[in-house]
């Protein structure tokens, strides 16, 4: 799959096939995200992969009543292990274990659809409520849940703010600009060549 479609082709799915995922499968997905970078590579991430349909429900509940989670076959539970950053970065660490895990779930978002399947971020959930049912420990953080399946919904990109209002040139407010594309470029001189070639019909007419 080209990148381009890989970015653009990702969305987040909430309706599910119910058909089963082979765990090699989610085996290749991990195997790929793992490759996101990590402050330090500590790679303080965990996951735990979850089939069982009664823990989903759970999980669903514990998510702020997200029932339609259930509809997905497997969640990715994406723990956050910061005992292995703070010792490296006692200052930013507890930032930097976040954006470490932020950075893996969203790989495996893309690396997902990449293998064909979609999933939906999950960060609306109780985290006491999910550490107590998955029985993960006081020191690690349930940081973000994926639910991953079969797509139901076949959906377009997304729509996104235009580089242009998201970025700035040099200092805070200074206008980024983006230079036109080659086919901008034709369009603007067909319509100028068109104005001029209307002006002068005028200014002929007038003659007349
Ligand atoms: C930090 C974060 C938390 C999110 N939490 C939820 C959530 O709890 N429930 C949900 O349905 N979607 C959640 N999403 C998905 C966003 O709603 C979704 O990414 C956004 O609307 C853009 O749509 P797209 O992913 O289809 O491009 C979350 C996304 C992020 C990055």
């Amino acid at each position: 799959m080209h990148f381009e479609d890989v970015i653009k082709g990702r969305r987040s799915i909430r309706r599910y096939r119910d058909k089963d995922i082979p765990r090699s499968l989610v085996g290749e997905i991990l195997d790929l995200a793992k490759h996101t970078p990590s402050s330090g590579n500590l790679q303080n991430w965990k996951v735990i992969v979850v089939k069982d349909s009664e823990m989903r429900q759970q999980l669903a509940q514990a998510s702020m009543e997200q029932y339609w989670m259930v509809e997905a076959p497997i969640h990715l539970v994406i723990c956050n292990d910061y005992d292995k950053v703070k010792d490296h970065y006692p200052v930013l660490g507890k930032m930097y274990s976040i954006q470490n895990c932020a950075a893996f779930a969203y790989n495996i978002t893309l690396s997902a659809h990449t293998f064909g399947l979609g999933s939906c971020w999950i960060g609306a959930f109780d985290n006491e409520k999910v550490q107590r049912l998955l029985s993960i420990p006081d020191n690690i953080d349930p940081e973000i849940i994926i639910t991953l399946g079969y797509s139901e919904d076949s959906k377009s990109p997304q729509l996104r703010d235009e580089v242009k209002y998201i970025t700035y040139q040099e200092k805070w407010g200074a206008k980024f600009k983006v230079p036109k594309s080659e086919l901008e470029q034709i369009e603007s001189g067909i319509k100028k060549e068109v104005s001029k070639f209307k002006k002068k019909l005028k200014t002929i007419k007038k003659r007349k």
